[in-house]
């Protein structure tokens, strides 16, 4: 039962108060919210508070750590100082916080109906981040990125985008700020997902199928193929491309990156301060990962309370999930790879599938990543996480039975986190446990709709990708970059 508190009580594990106001949280209500000042002024950077140093990236050529120079043809100043930096808080401009009041700070729900359908004593909040106008988490960072493009002088910013949800955002954030927008959408999901494309236009991007006939890497898979279904390694190539050819033009990545999962810390911070509201502290943080940066974001500031203040009166698990069609983190090599198809990107230390993997064309496109974040993949190395695979078919079982107890018809990326949710709350029914159970519905699928008529029409193939795939793909990398075992930093861990 969750019990009423009262807007003064402060609790002993909570390090950031924001100021806010909780809706009273009787017994009937559904929602944990926060006023506008809820906002947080910070983002968390969970750089200095890992459980050994973040292996650096690697530049191929030399062979050694990249330098923050090399990057700033690619990114703004600011995110790469981001990106390496050792603060632990990082505050959140003004201008950046005024257009998070759009939609911030989003709704945790209790979702009642769907403990009631499951008849379990298990509580299970979430907190949504559809609401935002793009529909998922993505804004939070696109926003942030646009700004600081904005405020170092850059036109133009270009990206690649799988499920439509990045794209979109950035669409979206770079109108905000005045710059011109270039999105490479994943030529799979551009044929699924037309809807996507035109609020990206709607927005003022422009748009193309990748591969495309824009670049010159596009062009030699396009020109071979024009129906190739893309992947989001070949679409970051172009997209990388695009940038590092043309002036006051720089390239924006929508997860993976420290500074992206950063910014995605409002999200774990206002959860956190909205449990505490209601006297809730979970004892499971579950959410999906594509490249990481939605789970991040919830569950970096829990990972504070647990292993760095260690105020958190529970030792919280840390529960990710993902498609068996793209299981980077239960079947993948945790080695140094390229984070794009055409090897423009540094070395990245993460778990794999080959950075040449062409996934099924599964409906959980933003799912489709050969790689994950390296802070998850050191996390998930040092035992922190507990990873979960299961296949699209159950997924959106799962996501129906949640469709039709919510309300709220889920994103297909979430749907992942909600088959281990239901999944969990029925082992808490046959094992009498009342866990508290929060988790990240990241957005909502009312794009996602040809899916969900897929799934109602017995069209979904349950794909499980062949291990024998992903150690091809790595003997391919390692027979290219032999000395990539000698270099010395994924080494003890
Ligand atoms: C709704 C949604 N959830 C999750 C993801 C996966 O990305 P990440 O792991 O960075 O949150 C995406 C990516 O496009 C997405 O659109």
């Amino acid at each position: 039962m969750v019990l009423l508190k009262t807007m003064s009580a402060k609790s002993k594990y909570t390090h950031h108060q924001h100021s806010g106001i909780a809706m009273p949280n009787n017994s009937n209500n559904r929602k944990v919210l926060l006023d506008e000042d809820g906002i947080p002024k910070e983002w968390y950077n969970i750089l200095p508070d890992l459980p050994a140093p973040l292996p650096p990236p690697i530049n191929p050529a030399t062979r050694e750590p990249v330098k923050p120079q090399e990057l700033e043809r690619v990114f703004a100043k600011e995110l790469i100082r981001q990106e390496m930096s050792q603060e632990r808080w990082i505050p959140i401009p003004e201008e950046v916080r005024e257009v998070y009041r759009l939609w911030r700070p989003t709704p945790l729900y209790r979702a009642r109906r769907l403990e009631q359908y499951l008849k379990t004593p298990a509580r299970i909040y979430y907190k949504f981040e559809g609401v935002s106008p793009p529909g998922s988490h993505k804004p939070n960072t696109a926003v942030a990125q646009a700004y600081y493009n904005m405020k170092e002088g850059i036109e133009r910013l270009t990206t690649e985008t799988g499920a439509g949800q990045w794209g979109s955002s950035l669409a979206f954030a770079t109108m905000l700020f005045g710059l011109k927008c270039t999105v490479y959408m994943v030529r799979a999901s551009y044929n699924q997902k037309p809807y996507r494309a035109i609020l990206m236009r709607a927005w003022g991007a422009e748009i193309y199928p990748s591969p495309s006939n824009k670049t010159n890497f596009g062009r030699s898979l396009y020109e071979k193929d024009p129906n190739h279904p893309g992947s989001l390694g070949i679409a970051i190539s172009e997209a990388l491309e695009d940038a590092v050819t043309h002036d006051n033009t720089r390239y924006s990545l929508g997860s993976v990156l420290n500074h992206v999962l950063m910014h995605q810390t409002v999200q774990g911070l206002e959860a956190k301060r909205q449990m505490e509201m209601i006297d809730e502290y979970p004892d499971i943080v579950a959410g999906c990962v594509g490249g990481g940066s939605s789970f991040s974001g919830l569950f970096w500031p829990f990972y504070y309370d647990v292993y760095v203040s260690k105020k958190a009166p529970k030792k919280t698990k840390f529960v990710a999930t993902e498609p068996t069609a793209c299981p980077t983190m239960t079947k993948g090599i945790y080695t140094y790879d390229f984070g794009d198809t055409a090897k423009m990107t540094p070395l990245l230390p993460m778990y794999t599938l080959g950075s040449d993997f062409i996934p099924a064309p599964i409906h959980a496109g933003g799912l489709r990543y050969h790689g994950d974040a390296p802070t998850l993949c050191l996390l998930l190395k040092k035992g922190y996480i507990e990873p979960h695979a299961y296949n699209q078919v159950e997924v959106f079982e799962a996501a129906s039975i949640f469709a039709r107890t919510e309300g709220i018809v889920p994103a297909p990326e979430p749907s992942h986190t909600i088959k281990y949710v239901i999944d969990e709350a029925l082992r808490c029914k046959r094992t009498g446990e009342e866990k508290v159970i929060l988790f990240n519905l990241c957005g909502h699928g009312y794009f996602d709709l040809q899916a969900y008529l897929d799934y109602f029409e017995g069209r979904l193939q349950p794909f499980e990708y062949p291990e024998e795939e992903i150690r091809r793909s790595l003997e391919r990398l390692k027979s290219e970059l032999p000395w990539i075992d000698q270099l010395p930093y994924l080494k003890n861990l």
